[in-house]
């Protein structure tokens, strides 16, 4: 996949986005820059990136191989290609949480913000948003617990060298959804899930309870079986982790 690199730009999501409706992007491609002045994170958030020191990039994609009905498979391939990359440069085990987290232990290193624009059954194009962070040491913004790889590794990273290798792990993730292996995906997303089949604790609608995830369908809706044996099903935003 080609790179293009700016300097800065208000948002790699809404760059691309703009390219896009301008019919400039073609083919698929990932847009990086080294600083954001608006990053945006999911539910109207911020997304705090220090100028130069961390991954900040969208990929776009024409998947004409997925349908809306199943647009969460895009996520577990990103997701699952993020996750490789960090396993082969830290040796803590990596987590994937839903909908669109990287952890590690109970720490997010990684934040994805996926747009799609829907056309019909299909989806025409998708953008999306990744911010890895990788040489920051200190986080000011409000977010609960961010985390880099530096801080976990005492490493610092050269990004120019890194952004092909992390690209390269992601685009073999996205080579099974095009070969349509969906359950070699399902699978190994499930296998990876933060907390899965393990009881914790939840908050829906105001209220909490216990249960455990047993599963997320190729739309994205998880379903958590609550201590009183029901099955609940929920949509992105309708439901929190408590830590
Ligand atoms: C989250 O809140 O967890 C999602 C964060 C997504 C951040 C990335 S950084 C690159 C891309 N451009 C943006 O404006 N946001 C995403």
């Amino acid at each position: 996949m080609p790179i293009i690199h700016k300097k800065q730009l208000v948002s790699t999501n809404t760059y691309a986005q703009q390219l896009l409706d301008k019919g400039k992007i073609k083919n698929e491609c990932v847009i990086v820059t080294d600083e954001q002045t608006a990053g945006k994170g999911t539910a109207s958030n911020s997304w705090e990136s220090e100028r130069g020191k961390n991954l900040t990039f969208s990929i776009v994609l024409f998947p004409a191989y997925v349908k809306v009905s199943e647009q969460f498979l895009i996520s577990m391939a990103v997701s699952l290609g993020i996750k490789k990359f960090l396993e082969k440069n830290i040796s803590t085990q990596v987590k994937i949480k839903w909908p669109n987290d990287i952890y590690v232990g109970d720490k997010k290193i990684c934040g994805m913000l996926i747009e799609n624009s829907i056309a019909g059954e299909d989806i025409f194009n998708s953008v999306i948003g990744i911010g890895l962070n990788i040489n920051q040491k200190k986080f000011l913004s409000d977010a609960p617990n961010p985390i880099s790889l530096a801080q976990l590794s005492g490493e610092v990273y050269n990004l120019e060298n890194l952004l092909p290798v992390l690209v390269k792990n992601i685009g073999s993730q996205l080579d099974l959804l095009k070969k349509n292996r969906k359950k070699l995906l399902q699978k190994d997303y499930i296998s990876n899930l933060y907390r899965y089949n393990e009881v914790h604790k939840f908050k829906a609608s105001a209220e909490v309870f216990s249960g455990k995830i047993i599963g997320i369908d190729n739309f994205g809706h998880l379903f958590i079986e609550k201590e009183t044996g029901s099955v609940e099903k929920f949509m992105f935003k309708e439901v929190e982790f408590i830590i």
